[in-house]
């Protein structure tokens, strides 16, 4: 296992916001001496999946890749009160293999006031299923640029930070390479 924790974003979106709002958690991660590496799936371009097209070569590069991470963030929009099809897809590649006792952070981005809610309990469940550690906190943001922008709005950007913060202590406390 290796020292970065893994951001896997959900959209295919050029301008995705969950992507904008991941790379604020990366980098608050980085502030606070994590080593992170992001994944696109936009820019990954991994097939759907099945047990044929799980032997491709991009398939295996992504299991290995979350293989090797000591920790994961997943990032996903809310699409009809799940997570995106593109992400589902990629967490059909993963197994117990690549998640058991693996620290999971979850956030969401919503069209609505109140959406984000059943994307983070869709995630929960398939890492839950896989036997990875979700945390207890999560961060959802409601979709508009003046929240997601460059510049994350303050209480949104103070909950990443916190999250962050937790991740990197959940990690070394409870992670397959805690001390
Ligand atoms: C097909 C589809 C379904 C959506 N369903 C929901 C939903 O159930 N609840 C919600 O709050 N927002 C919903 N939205 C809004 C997205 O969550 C929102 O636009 C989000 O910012 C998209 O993230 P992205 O920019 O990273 O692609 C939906 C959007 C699409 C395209």
């Amino acid at each position: 296992m290796d020292d970065y924790i893994l951001g896997i974003g959900g959209s295919l979106e050029p301008d995705s916001r969950s992507e904008v709002l991941l790379k604020h958690m990366l980098a608050a991660l980085e502030k606070q001496g994590g080593c992170t590496e992001m994944l696109s799936l936009r820019e990954v371009g991994l097939p759907l999946y099945s047990e044929k097209s799980k032997q491709q070569a991009l398939a295996q590069s992504f299991i290995d890749k979350a293989a090797r991470a000591k920790a994961i963030v997943l990032c996903s929009p809310e699409y009809h009160s799940a997570i995106s099809g593109v992400l589902k897809n990629a967490l059909d590649f993963l197994s117990k293999d690549e998640l058991s006792h693996k620290p999971v952070a979850l956030m969401a981005v919503c069209g609505g006031a109140i959406g984000g809610t059943s994307a983070i309990n869709n995630m929960a469940t398939i890492v839950a299923s896989l036997h990875g550690l979700v945390l207890p906190q999560h961060v959802i943001v409601e979709q508009s640029y003046r929240n997601v922008g460059e510049v994350l709005e303050s209480k949104y950007l103070h909950r990443v930070e916190a999250l962050a913060g937790r991740l990197i202590t959940f990690s070394s406390q409870y992670g397959n390479n805690a001390a």
